[in-house]
């Protein structure tokens, strides 16, 4: 009887284990995701952030927000990167925008193109001006090139008290496989 159960109990404690670990790893999943109350707001000068953000919201449901500069930049690419954009990151202005209470959300994916190597001034201004203590940033970035850069890091300097998640960061509007990418994302967050 002794053998059996000292053969027996080990079987039972790495049973547990795995099942506790598995319960775990799920409720990081999407679906873990989806009891929570999200907020897809995102910024998008040329639609790739935009296109990004749609997808993003019908997977994960709940409300998105377009980020708008109440001064929209100009339809000229020139005149908004060498121009405005650049005089904004040079002197780190935070353009007024639309803004939205994001008190009743948990988690809020941020969306932004990477403009001179950070996110775009408008998404600074969005992060700055509310509050985000206790709540999950999920930032996703769209570039010509240059990658992430440290947005994840530049988000939680300006949303203070926030916890910020891994970006998914995307070159353009990504490719044919951009929807799996997304979904397989978001059941690792
Ligand atoms: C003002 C401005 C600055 C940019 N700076 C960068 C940059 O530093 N690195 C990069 O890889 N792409 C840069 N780009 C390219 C955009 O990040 C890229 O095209 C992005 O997908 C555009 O997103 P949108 O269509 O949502 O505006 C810049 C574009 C603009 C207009």
């Amino acid at each position: 009887m002794k053998k059996i159960l000292m053969i027996i109990l080990p079987v039972i404690l790495i049973a547990g284990i795995a099942v506790y670990q598995i319960a775990n790893a799920t409720t990081q999943t999407i679906g873990g995701l989806m009891d929570k109350k999200v907020l897809v707001a995102y910024f998008s000068w040329s639609g790739n952030t935009k296109s990004i953000a749609q997808k993003i919201h019908s997977q994960t449901g709940g409300d998105i927000f377009e980020i708008k500069p109440v001064k929209p930049y100009p339809s000229d690419y020139n005149e908004t990167a060498y121009g405005i954009a650049k005089e904004q990151k040079e002197k780190g202005i935070h353009p007024e925008i639309n803004n939205t209470d994001v008190s009743s959300y948990d988690v809020i994916f941020v969306g932004t193109p990477a403009w001179w190597y950070t996110m775009a001034p408008p998404v600074m201004t969005f992060l700055a001006e509310n509050n985000f203590e206790g709540k999950v940033i999920v930032p996703f970035v769209t570039h010509g090139g240059g990658g992430g850069y440290t947005i994840d890091k530049d988000m939680a300097d300006l949303a203070k008290g926030a916890k910020v998640l891994k970006p998914f960061v995307v070159y353009g509007r990504g490719s044919a496989g951009v929807d799996n990418d997304i979904k397989d994302w978001i059941n690792r967050l």
